[in-house]
């Protein structure tokens, strides 16, 4: 069989297995928009630097067009022998439009051009993960706005620490997710500079203008070096760390939504919206899409951790290595798309339990560290003197079976005996939360004052 590429050199076809391991057409057809842009840049740009004809330029553009219609209706036929979207579109440009079909490749290399269709599609990749992680951003906000004052315990080791409100929790997350939507968008504006032009490796000796093509595909600048612009990919690598970090955040929040949604805990529920049932165990509700949320990371984090690897040690310039880069893109874009829209439905659906995380913040002896804030502040003890005594208060406590609000002023000063009652005013969770007023802590003022800069952040956006 001839050779549908390079006939000119070859005369026979590809083994199947050749085909099957060097086709990437079924991966990477998803960058046609990309390709058709790149496409029409270049071929403007070669008519305006005079390197071909206007006639074919016209021609190019219109037959791009066609090409970008039959794609998008569904009628364009992908070819595993063409090997790639590149040479898929080519080939039907040509169909179409004949010998100036072949120009477009003028002072270009499929390198320069795989290249900028990448740069371009992770360029709208940052984009919307950044806007899926705002409209997360959002829902969780108005979700810490309502619970302000819901108080809940707060954990270290997820053992009892102090009462904390579920708002601040919630608020907790938005300050991570915030940072996570702006490393895309640092990413993206690094990895906006284009490769086109930089040809197979070396650079072209046409007459090309790099800026024009650069402009017209809405990127900063051209690439400086001709090598870095085909055969790095750091731009993709620094993406896919963002989407790991954000990732990681999600699975905390996911597995925190498992926690809070177990009968042990009991702190929340979802709704059947986004419940599943057991097939053989009547009473189950399962958070299913908390759990999924929890295990995408791993997916995540795998594609980074391939294309780290496929990466490390690659000598310069262009491999067909850098291939893989693309299937495990694409891979980690889209869990994360699905796992930011999942959370954000969970968080928008999930039902706190404010009895049960008041009752739960109440035990464990949460406010001691009110009590010891207490000696010091009104019997001017030395802090490390306030813990020891209160550390043999939450024992007398923890003796007789008693919460710390129960306990009698005398159980007290038998550890102390210059404790007044004025004691009782930190007991509480309510009065522990409410007393950190200090920027940054949890109490209720703090977490709605919060909650609403962020709304009005969120919606200017
Ligand atoms: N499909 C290829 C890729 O994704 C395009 C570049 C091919 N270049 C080459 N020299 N074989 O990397």
């Amino acid at each position: 069989s001839e050779n549908q590429m390079w006939g000119g050199r070859f005369s026979q076809g590809p083994a199947e297995i050749m085909e099957a391991i060097n086709a990437s057409i079924d991966i990477d057809k998803r960058l046609w928009r990309e390709d058709i842009a790149g496409s029409k840049a270049h071929a403007a740009m070669l008519a305006e630097a005079g390197i071909i004809s206007r006639a074919d330029a016209g021609a190019i553009l219109k037959g791009l067009d066609q090409v970008a219609g039959e794609i998008e209706a569904g009628t364009f036929k992908f070819s595993k022998a063409l090997e790639d979207i590149h040479m898929n579109v080519e080939a039907r440009l040509k169909e179409i439009i004949g010998e100036p079909a072949g120009r477009l490749h003028t002072a270009r290399s499929r390198n320069d051009q795989v290249a900028t269709d990448f740069r371009l599609w992770c360029r709208s990749a940052c984009e919307d993960a950044a806007a899926g992680i705002g409209d997360l951003m959002a829902a969780l906000a108005d979700r810490a706005l309502d619970n302000a004052d819901a108080i809940m315990p707060g954990f270290t080791h997820l053992q009892t620490a102090q009462p904390v409100t579920f708002g601040h929790h919630l608020l907790a997350y938005v300050e991570m997710f915030s940072r996570d939507a702006g490393r895309f968008m640092d990413a993206r504006e690094r990895m906006n500079e284009c490769p086109l032009g930089s040809a197979a490796l070396a650079g072209t000796p046409f007459p090309i203008n790099r800026e024009t093509t650069a402009d017209a595909l809405g990127f900063d600048r051209p690439c400086a070096n001709s090598l870095d612009g085909v055969s790095s990919r750091d731009f993709a690598l620094e993406m896919l760390s963002a989407a790991a970090i954000a990732a990681t955040h999600l699975s905390r929040l996911a597995e925190e939504i498992v926690l809070w949604t177990s009968p042990q805990f009991g702190f929340a529920s979802l709704t059947d919206a986004f419940s599943t049932g057991s097939s053989i165990m009547p009473q189950k509700r399962n958070p299913d899409a908390a759990e999924l949320v929890r295990a995408k990371t791993g997916r995540i984090t795998g594609s980074l951790n391939s294309l780290l690897t496929v990466m490390k040690a690659l000598p310069l310039a262009y491999a067909k290595d850098l291939q893989e880069d693309k299937a495990a893109t694409f891979e980690a874009v889209d869990a994360l798309a699905l796992a930011l829209s999942a959370m954000t439905g969970m968080i928008r659906d999930i039902n706190p339990n404010r009895d049960a995380m008041k009752e739960a913040a109440a035990r464990g002896f949460s406010t001691a560290t009110d009590i010891a804030d207490w000696l010091v502040r009104e019997l001017g003890l030395p802090f490390r003197d306030a813990h020891h005594v209160t550390g043999r208060i939450v024992a007398v406590a923890e003796q007789s079976g008693k919460r710390l609000d129960q306990l009698a002023l005398a159980d007290m000063q038998k550890v102390e005996p210059k404790i007044t009652d004025d004691i009782f005013n930190v007991l509480s969770v309510e009065a522990s939360a409410a007393s950190r007023k200090a920027y940054g802590g949890t109490a209720p003022d703090n977490v709605k004052r919060e909650a609403q800069r962020w709304i009005a952040a969120l919606k200017k956006e």
